[in-house]
C-alpha cells in the first residue's frame, strides 16, 4: 500500500484480460455501505469504444472552457494533453455509481453511496499495483456524467464516478512528500 503510486504513463504493452478481471474482482471486495455494491465497471475496450469516449470528453472540454473563457490556444493544449493520456493508456475503467443501489433517497445515503464507489477505485489502483501494474485516478468523466454515459450506450442508472488508467508503468515517480501524523491525527 505504500509503494503504490500513480503512473502516467505506460508502455505500450497489452494487459492479459485475465489480470484485468482479476483486479476488477479484488476491487468488488471493497466495503460499501449496507454492502450495496453500487460500483459498476465498463471496460473501455473497443477502439470504436475509445474514440467515442475520447469525442465526448474532448468536446464537453472544449465546451467547459470556452465558456469559462479561457483562450483557444490554452484549451487546445489541455486538448490535446488530456486526449494523448487517454489515447495511450492501454486500459480504461470506466467506474460508475448505479444510482439506484441505495437503501433511501436521501443526501447522507448518496453520499456513502459516492464513498463505496471510491473504496472500490482505491481497491482497484492497489490490486493493479499488487499485479505489477500502474494505474491513475482520472476525475475528466466527472465532468460529462452523462455524455459519457451516452458515448458508451451504458444503463441508464450507471452514473460514471472517475475512470482508471492503467498498463505497466514506463515512469518512476519521484518520490512524495507524506503529511507527517502530528498535522493530521488528534487524540481527543
Ligand atoms: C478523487 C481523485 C481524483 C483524481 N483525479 C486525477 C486526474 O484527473 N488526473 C490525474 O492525473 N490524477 C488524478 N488523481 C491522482 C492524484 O493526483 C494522486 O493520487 C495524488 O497526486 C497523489 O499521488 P499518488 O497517487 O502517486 O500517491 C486523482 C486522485 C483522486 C483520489
Amino acid at each position: 500500500m505504500r509503494t503504490r503510486r500513480s503512473i502516467r504513463r505506460f508502455k505500450p504493452d497489452p494487459v492479459p484480460d485475465s489480470v484485468i478481471q482479476n483486479i476488477l474482482h479484488t476491487a468488488a471486495f471493497a466495503p460499501s455501505a449496507h454492502n450495496l455494491q453500487p460500483w459498476r465497471f465498463a471496460i473501455v475496450q473497443s477502439p470504436d469504444s475509445r474514440t467515442r469516449l475520447a469525442h465526448t470528453l474532448t468536446s464537453t472540454l472544449r465546451r467547459d472552457m470556452t465558456a469559462e473563457g479561457a483562450p483557444p490556444a490554452e484549451i487546445e493544449s489541455r486538448v490535446a494533453r488530456s486526449l494523448k493520456r487517454l489515447n495511450e493508456a492501454p486500459v480504461i475503467i470506466l467506474l460508475c455509481r448505479d444510482v439506484t443501489a441505495i437503501r433511501e433517497d436521501s443526501r447522507e445515503e448518496e453520499i456513502m453511496s459516492i464513498q463505496s464507489v471510491a473504496n472500490a477505485a482505491t481497491y482497484l489502483l492497489l490490486a493493479a499495483h499488487a499485479e505489477g501494474l500502474g494505474g491513475n485516478w482520472i476525475c475528466w468523466s466527472l465532468y460529462a456524467q452523462e455524455e459519457t454515459r451516452l458515448a458508451l450506450g451504458l444503463p441508464e442508472t450507471w452514473q460514471p464516478q472517475a475512470m482508471v488508467f492503467m498498463g505497466y508503468a514506463d515512469e518512476q515517480p519521484k518520490e512524495k512528500f507524506i503529511k507527517p501524523l502530528h498535522k493530521i491525527v488528534e487524540q481527543v
